[in-house]
């Protein structure tokens, strides 16, 4: 039923007001973000907002987030709003930080899969600002990619998984962060984390001035946030950097693949003389890696290695949200 579109590519002049007017006749659009490309409908349009679950093939109890053009709608969406709200507003919006609050009476519960919250962030991604600014209305977007796969962090990626599926894709380029936005839970009596993403828990919480809580396990499951997720579809397996030496030597010329990041590993590896098309160095730059990182999975995942291994990443509140990937990525 979805297959039914000739897919446009936007793309320089009058892409915008394209994008618009097909959010506007009710269809979906994959709008570039600051994160990652989100897959937009009008998220007060229920049969607009339907068409998000099926071309994604996500299911329905998966809530959304919605994205605002600025703070003054925030109540058009949510009720009960916390002063910390607008602190946290005032300091990281436009950005990559979702907001999960008390959704207001109004909003359908297609829109939060059936749950009395709803996650709400202003975007910084000048094209998605100036859609939501021309529509003035709440674009809910999920990540544009089908059910489970990797999010697109490019157009081309985008078109991989849903050409075909939805009305247009508008190019933006690259996404900066490369990573979904962090989510903050204020509903709950000490704030958490539900998703680590680019704003860190230690951001937060001098913005904040208090203790914020991540939680290793969701002691509450939230549908949409399950373990095995942001996957390629080759298999993946994380390893010390020890273990990952051993492994290089060991299946270098194979067609397994490897990702690194410390210049430890990248120098032995050139010493083993292990081909530099098996490896992808993404260096020891969190933010860096994490740009780099869905991009280079989507695109080693095209050359059909047998395996991916991956080098552990630090531990650290820095690296959290990569960490976080690759732990589902790896499922
Ligand atoms: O960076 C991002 O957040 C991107 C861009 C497009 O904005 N969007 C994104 O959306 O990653 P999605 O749907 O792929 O991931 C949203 C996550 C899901 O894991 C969902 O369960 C969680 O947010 N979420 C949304 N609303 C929620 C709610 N009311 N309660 C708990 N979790 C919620
Ligand atoms: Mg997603």
């Amino acid at each position: 039923m979805s297959q039914n579109y000739q897919t446009s590519i936007l793309f320089g002049e009058n892409s915008v007001s394209q994008a618009v007017s097909l959010l506007q006749k009710g269809e979906c659009v994959a709008l570039p973000t600051e994160t990652v490309y989100g897959l937009a409908a009008d998220a007060s349009d229920i049969i607009a907002v339907n068409k998000i679950f099926e071309a994604k093939g996500r299911p329905k109890n998966h809530p959304l987030i919605v994205h605002i053009p600025d703070v003054s709608h925030l109540e058009n969406w949510a009720k009960s709003i916390p002063n910390t709200a607008y602190n946290l507003a005032k300091q990281f919006w436009p950005g990559p930080l979702s907001l999960l609050l008390k959704k207001a009476d109004h909003v359908p519960y297609e829109v939060t899969g059936g749950l009395d919250t709803i996650a709400l962030r202003v975007p910084a991604h000048p094209l998605f600002l100036e859609v939501l600014t021309q529509l003035n209305v709440g674009l809910a977007a999920p990540s544009a990619n089908r059910y489970k796969q990797l999010s697109p962090t490019i157009a081309e990626q985008v078109m991989q998984g849903l050409d075909g599926r939805i009305a247009a894709v508008l190019d933006g380029g690259s996404c900066e962060h490369g990573l979904e936005s962090t989510i903050l839970d204020l509903v709950s009596e000490t704030p958490r984390i539900l998703r680590s993403g680019p704003i860190t828990q230690q951001q937060l919480e001098t913005a904040m001035g208090q203790i914020i809580n991540t939680p290793k396990n969701h002691i509450e499951v939230v549908p949409g946030n399950v373990e095995a997720h942001y996957q390629p579809n080759t298999p993946l397996r994380i390893m010390s950097s020890k273990q990952l030496l051993i492994e290089i030597d060991r299946l270098k010329h194979t067609d397994c693949h490897f990702v690194v990041w410390s210049d430890a590993v990248i120098q032995q590896s050139k010493k083993t003389h292990a081909p530099s098309s098996q490896c992808s160095y993404l260096g020891n730059d969190a933010a860096n890696y994490g740009r780099k990182l869905y991009v280079t999975l989507y695109q080693v995942d095209q050359t059909r290695p047998t395996q991916i291994i991956v080098e552990q990443p630090p531990q650290s509140d820095a690296w959290a949200a990569v960490n976080d990937r690759l732990s589902r990525a790896a499922q």
